[in-house]
């Protein structure tokens, strides 16, 4: 039956505080966790990090004191889900196991939104940067095997394969080449902005753990790869928040990060395999269905408009972690070679790619080859789960 986030009935906004002992949630079981309970859990913390920094950001434009009194409220709440949601991950695994899932995420429910994408230049950008992420696992996966010892299908399970994609040190493209055109507000598809908000989100939180966990690492390759793909992380986002139209006021924007946070609470409420974990999904689904109703509001105020007229009528269907290995594989045959020139996509390395390829290596090899590189040289052979087959476009090669 389909539900519409409008029509339901949230928590009131006083009953939502939580105290310590309600903050405080017992951590998934790293070994036995479903590993798509934890992806779910990452995007949550994501989605969540993204409703406090939009709310701090809306609040710092906001002249009128009663609704940045009203911000406050709704944020604080926000912010204590995102501690429920955070905690839950548990404090034994390691910083770079806590990476790997982070590119398990953004490889899995960047495919996910890809193929749900009814817009064919939002579609093509999903499926552009899907291929760098997944480069991004197979990175990792080899300094994880190379410092800790250990497999990375401990962590992805053998639900995401782990193989060369389009390789990093192509990712570093001049910055005006990751400007996307925007999707038009009065035209696009309720689903189209979900899915630039969620991928924009995902990603952020991405760079922000890259930027902060890089420096905690010792050994000096494991320092220079998070640089690395920390840039790329940032490019990332420079490329999904650019498919976001602008001209979204404050207000309608309060609100579609409203009604995203009831879509996705609710797919992963609709999915979840561990029931303690679901029931963290259907409180929070709770708190945002009255988050909505207050950012309606705001919205009628100063927008003029009814929420009806920008949300969809009721969800899409549910966001959904599963396994996207032959999707995957059909993209990296068809697409591993494009680059960005301008808002488009082409296949030759144009002259302003060739300059900033240059002025970052700076005549070396980067850390992302050199990491595979070490790995064999350590391990005999590089890290590679390939659980359908060789790899579709045969080996990568090095610069
Ligand atoms: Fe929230
Ligand atoms: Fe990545
Ligand atoms: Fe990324
Ligand atoms: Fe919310």
């Amino acid at each position: 039956m389909a539900f519409d986030p409008l029509q339901e009935r949230g928590i009131p906004l006083d009953e939502q505080l939580r105290n310590w002992r309600e903050l405080n949630v017992t951590p998934i079981d790293p070994d036995a966790a479903d590993p798509y309970t934890r992806c779910r859990i990452i995007t949550m913390n994501g989605i969540e990090v993204e409703a406090v920094m939009f709310s701090h950001h809306a609040a710092r434009h906001c002249s009128d004191p009663d609704v940045k009194r009203r911000l406050a409220q709704v944020r604080y709440i926000e912010s204590q889900q995102q501690k429920a949601v955070n905690w839950l991950l548990p404090g034994s695994s390691s910083v770079l196991e806590t990476t790997i899932a982070y590119e398990q995420v953004a490889v899995d429910l960047t495919a996910w939104v890809a193929r749900m994408e009814p817009d064919p230049y939002l579609k093509q950008a999903y499926q552009f940067g899907v291929l760098e992420d997944f480069d991004h696992l197979y990175r990792y996966a080899n300094l994880y095997e190379m410092i800790e010892h250990r497999k990375a299908d401990k962590i992805v399970d053998r639900l995401t394969e782990v193989m060369p994609g389009r390789p990093t040190y192509l990712h570093h493209r001049d910055p005006v080449d990751n400007v996307r055109r925007p999707y038009e507000r009065s035209r696009t598809e309720p689903l189209s902005r979900l899915h630039a908000l969620t991928i924009t989100a995902a990603e952020q939180q991405t760079m922000n753990f890259y930027m902060n966990v890089g420096p905690l690492h010792m050994e000096p390759i494991a320092r220079q790869l998070y640089q690395e793909i920390g840039m790329v992380e940032e490019e990332h986002v420079t490329h999904y928040e650019s498919l976001v139209d602008p001209g979204e006021s404050w207000w309608e924007m309060l609100l579609n990060h409203e009604f995203n946070e009831c879509y996705l609470y609710h797919s992963f409420m609709e999915t979840e395999t561990d029931p303690r974990v679901r029931a963290i999904w259907e409180l929070h689904l709770g708190m945002e269905l009255e988050h909505l109703r207050l950012a309606g509001e705001l919205f009628k105020r100063f927008d003029g408009r009814d929420p009806e007229q920008v949300l969809a009528p009721a969800l899409p269907p549910p966001v959904t972690f599963e396994s996207n290995k032959g999707y995957i594989r059909d993209l990296l045959t068809t697409q591993v070679d494009v680059t960005t020139l301008g808002t488009g996509y082409v296949r030759e390395a144009h002259e302003r790619f060739t300059r900033m390829q240059q002025a970052v290596m700076g005549g070396e090899e980067p850390p992302s080859e050199r990491v595979i590189e070490d790995n064999r040289a350590i391990s005999g052979r590089e890290y590679r789960l390939e659980t359908e087959g060789p790899h579709p476009v045969g080996v990568r090669l090095t610069p």
